[in-house]
């Protein structure tokens, strides 16, 4: 006897699927239990050795194919993101049933009106992470924080987060291209897009799983 279990909408359809990926990482901003609220960034360092972390998703635009996240400005990944280095984005929804990779490039924004306006969004508790005396990743001769002692499990008011502005970075990631994994009983589904410069649209076609 089969198992038959209902098929979403999207299933065999190309440009349903892909509002469907984009669907699944917005969901990232704004419901913290998304798996998509903390998907994998992954870089590559400079001995060529791809580096990932788990970054909180702050903002995305389907428009401008970007995402946004939040960092120190002295960590490590900075180093690996200087003149927009290839960056992807990876995102597992188990109840979605959907695998997204998203690839491109990211950039640091430490100055400006993006990274301004995100630290002054940001809530004080957020921003506190930004106090830490030393770069993160910093080794150290005992368990710290790295957190001033006068601030430990204190939150910051505004006045006494002016200061460590300069700690913080907004990483902007721009998409060019985006693979959906579709898991089914009854048939994976893969898809891969890209973005055509020339055109200036998403082309994607069907692969095999
Ligand atoms: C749930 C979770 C959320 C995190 N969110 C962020 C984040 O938004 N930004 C960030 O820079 N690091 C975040 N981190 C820490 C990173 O995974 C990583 O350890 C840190 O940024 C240092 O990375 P780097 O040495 O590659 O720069 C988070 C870690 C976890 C487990």
């Amino acid at each position: 006897m089969t198992h038959q279990v209902a098929l979403p909408a999207y299933y065999n359809d190309l440009d349903a699927s892909f509002a469907e990926a984009w669907n699944v990482v917005e969901a990232g901003v704004t419901d913290r239990k998304s798996p998509a609220h903390t998907p994998t960034i992954g870089t590559v360092d400079a001995d060529g050795t791809p580096q990932l972390r788990i970054m909180i998703l702050r903002e995305v635009s389907r428009d401008r194919r970007s995402l946004r996240f939040h960092t120190d400005a002295r960590s490590d990944k900075i180093a690996q993101l200087q003149q927009g280095a290839a960056t992807s984005v990876l995102v597992y929804d188990a109840a979605a049933k959907a695998q997204i990779r998203l690839s491109g490039c990211a950039h640091i924004a430490a100055d400006g009106d993006v990274a301004d306006t995100a630290w002054s969004g940001s809530t004080p508790f957020a921003r506190r992470c930004y106090m830490a005396e030393a770069a993160p990743g910093t080794p150290i001769a005992q368990p710290s924080s790295g957190l001033p002692e006068w601030i430990e499990g204190k939150q910051p008011e505004e006045d006494q987060l002016a200061d460590y502005r300069g700690n913080f970075a907004a990483l902007m990631f721009h998409a060019d291209s985006m693979e959906w994994l579709y898991l089914a009983n009854a048939g994976h589904r893969r898809a891969r897009w890209h973005w055509d410069q020339t055109q200036n649209l998403w082309l994607g076609n069907w692969l095999v799983p």
